[in-house]
């Protein structure tokens, strides 16, 4: 007699999504450290903002053509959707999701949205010395000063916050609730049952995220050249 599995490994989280991250990291932490030390090394400040300005236009249109998983109508929350969470977690029950769970998905939206935020204030900042974005001439005196003060008080101070929680709420994932979220953002997989809904990650599909990408990078070039 044939057996069947009950569980095996599902690709629940694409290539382009896992990049994405990884790099998304590497750079928001790259953007903190350069834009404290300034001096030149904000040259590198810019080219790391426009490339996370990048990313995260390329991770919203993946949103909509990207893998099962990854995409917002497949995570975003309605709000009974975070109470009925709430009620399950008490429950302490092992691997809560096979995504983003409702909490987790909110945070990502936020994450997105303060990103972009930093990023539009860092094109209208000025240091007043020698640094300037590059939308600083073209808007009011009055928006740059706001602009700036949001970028060096404000923004930086949710982003540094909400990454914290970010990495807080994985690490309490892992030891209160046994549900280890960190290995299938770098392998992909998770241990599901064999009918759970897969995440397409196929080489057309790297081929058309990477041409996403490229058209992504081209819009900012444009919005930096604005000015
Ligand atoms: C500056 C640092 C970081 C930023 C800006 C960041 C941002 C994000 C974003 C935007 C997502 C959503 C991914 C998507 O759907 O595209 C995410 C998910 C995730 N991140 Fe991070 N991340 C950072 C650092 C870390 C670190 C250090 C860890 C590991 C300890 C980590 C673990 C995860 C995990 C496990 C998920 C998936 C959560 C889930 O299964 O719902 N992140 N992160
Ligand atoms: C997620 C993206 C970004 C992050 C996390 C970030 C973070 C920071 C931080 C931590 C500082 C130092 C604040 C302080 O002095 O207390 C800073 C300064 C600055 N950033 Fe960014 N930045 C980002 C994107 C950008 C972009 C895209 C630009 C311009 C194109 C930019 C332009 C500037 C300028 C001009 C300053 C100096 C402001 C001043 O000292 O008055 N930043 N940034």
């Amino acid at each position: 007699m044939q057996h069947l599995p009950s569980s095996q490994r599902i690709r629940i989280w694409d290539l382009p999504t896992r990049i994405f991250h990884i790099l998304l990291g590497l750079f928001v932490t790259g953007l903190l450290i350069t834009g404290e030390l300034g001096g030149d090394l904000m040259q590198l400040h810019f080219l790391l903002g426009y490339t996370v300005l990048t990313l995260v236009f390329f991770r919203l249109v993946w949103g909509f053509v990207g893998g099962h998983w990854s995409r917002f109508a497949n995570f975003v929350p309605m709000p009974k959707d975070l109470l009925a969470y709430a009620r399950l977690m008490r429950m302490k029950p092992k691997q809560l999701n096979v995504g983003h769970n409702p909490f987790g998905a909110v945070s990502v939206i936020v994450m997105l949205s303060l990103l972009l935020l930093q990023v539009f204030s860092g094109f209208m900042s000025d240091d007043e010395i020698t640094n300037t974005g590059p939308w600083t001439a073209l808007v009011p005196s009055s928006w740059v000063s706001l602009a700036t003060e949001y970028h060096t008080e404000v923004g930086k101070v949710l982003l540094l916050l909400l990454i914290a929680l970010h990495i807080a709420s994985v690490l309490y994932y892992k030891y209160f609730h046994h549900d280890d979220l960190i290995t299938p953002m770098l392998t992909g997989d998770k241990v599901l049952a064999p009918e759970t809904q897969d995440s397409r990650d196929t080489l057309t599909s790297r081929l058309f995220a990477l041409s996403i990408l490229a058209g992504c990078a081209y819009v900012v070039y444009r919005l930096v050249c604005l000015s």
